[in-house]
């Protein structure tokens, strides 16, 4: 008896302790920390070895499953960082779910402890570390992604008010469903225990395309492309920026050029690189018939990647947060601005120069920002 007793202990100490499974994660991604330890100031109670948990709601539709597979995988937390998925779905969704959490369970994924599948938003949100907001209602072709207001916010008050009452209090927020600005907003003042710093929505896509657009437009590899940045709104308002962006390796090898110059083509600059960031999305829909969804997860990864692991030196991204008053946006406004992100917090980057173009176009989306506001908070009351 005591001798089986044993056995178990020493069982059980070997299933705590944190496996190398590196051949399990992709290239590219090696990088990434590899212990609770590299999380230390990140989540100060991740010395137990305990599992790292992530919400990701609207776990059955479409870019959860692209997600919760990857966080799975370690793709987030690296190679030796064990993760419990919680999914969330609602009652209709209750099958579908189950699904997913059968092919979770089919991958046999090493790092994956637990998966917690629900359609109740308490036992969703408990102790969650990290809370990727998915879930709500896409956008449909010929709809703008305000027209989703009414429909998403009451969701996003009442997961707000989840995360006040059951999350980690350093719970990490990123959210994705549209309009994903207004929601995080709603999010945010509807969890006052949680800091507001812990709160993000997802600008990471729409920079990553204006990367894309311009690593095309020089014929470069995409990588050679930093610092392109968005400001404001995750919709058609949206300015993506290239006054700070450079481009490695060009003309020649070893030569680091400034975007604009790179580009010689301010009438592409100013018109169709700008418009065809913003309409990505619209455009996306009308070829899919749905809206992106890899593209999607991929920027929720990178996102949650630069905040939780910090950017590179000289790296900027953007993402959507509340302003500081940094550019004469108001406090709270959740605006995308370029980004630094060092030991889990992020800071906004100061002391930009700004031109006549670039204050309007910040401007005209931070008024399409405040009217959303509005117009949500007013649902909200009724
Ligand atoms: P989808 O329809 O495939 O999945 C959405 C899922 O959310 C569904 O399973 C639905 O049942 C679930 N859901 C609805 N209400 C919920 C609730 N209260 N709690 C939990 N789950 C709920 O949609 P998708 O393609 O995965 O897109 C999800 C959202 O992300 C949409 O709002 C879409 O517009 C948005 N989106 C944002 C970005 C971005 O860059 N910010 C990019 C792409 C898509
Ligand atoms: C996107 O940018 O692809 C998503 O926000 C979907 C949409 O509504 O445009």
């Amino acid at each position: 008896m005591e001798s089986s007793q044993r056995r178990l202990n020493t069982l059980s100490r070997h299933l705590e302790s944190a496996p190398t499974y590196a051949s399990e994660v992709r290239p590219g991604h090696t990088e990434c920390p590899v212990t609770h330890h590299d999380y230390k100031n990140v989540y100060p109670r991740l010395l137990d070895n305990r599992p790292v948990r992530v919400l990701v709601t609207g776990a059955a539709g479409n870019i959860a499953y692209a997600i919760a597979f990857a966080v799975a995988r370690g793709e987030l937390f690296g190679p030796q960082v064990r993760v419990a998925l919680h999914l969330l779905d609602i009652a209709p969704m209750a099958d579908a779910l189950k699904g997913v959490t059968m092919e979770l369970d089919d991958c046999a994924f090493p790092l994956l402890a637990e998966v917690v599948a629900t359609t109740d938003v308490k036992t969703a949100f408990t102790n969650v570390d990290v809370a990727l907001l998915v879930g709500a209602f896409p956008r449909q072709k010929g709809m703008e992604r305000k027209d989703l207001l009414k429909k998403n916010c009451a969701i996003f008050e009442e997961q707000g008010k989840a995360l006040d009452q059951y999350a980690s209090r350093d719970v990490k927020v990123v959210v994705v469903g549209n309009p994903a600005n207004t929601n995080a907003a709603i999010a945010m003042a509807n969890a006052p225990s949680i800091p507001k710093k812990n709160f993000s929505a997802l600008t990471r896509l729409d920079h990553n395309r204006a990367q894309s657009q311009v690593a095309k437009r020089l014929g470069v590899p995409v990588q050679n492309v930093q610092n392109v940045v968005i400001w404001g709104n995750h919709s058609s308002t949206q300015y993506p920026d290239v006054n700070l962006a450079y481009v490695e390796d060009f003309p020649a090898k070893g030569i680091k050029t400034p975007v604009r110059p790179a580009l010689n083509d301010e009438k592409w600059v100013q018109g169709e690189f700008i418009s065809t960031v913003q309409q990505r999305g619209a455009a996306v829909i009308q070829a899919r018939k749905l809206s992106s969804a890899a593209s999607a997860a991929n920027a929720v990864l990178n996102h949650m990647q630069d905040w939780l692991q910090g950017t590179p030196s000289g790296k900027i991204v953007s993402m959507a947060v509340a302003s500081d008053g940094s550019y004469g946006i108001p406090a709270d406004v959740m605006y995308s601005f370029p980004v630094t992100c060092a030991s889990g917090d992020w800071k906004i980057v100061q002391g930009l120069k700004l031109d006549e173009f670039s204050r309007k176009k910040l401007d005209a989306t931070l008024q399409e920002l405040q009217e959303e506001k509005t117009e949500a908070f007013s649902f909200l009351k009724k």
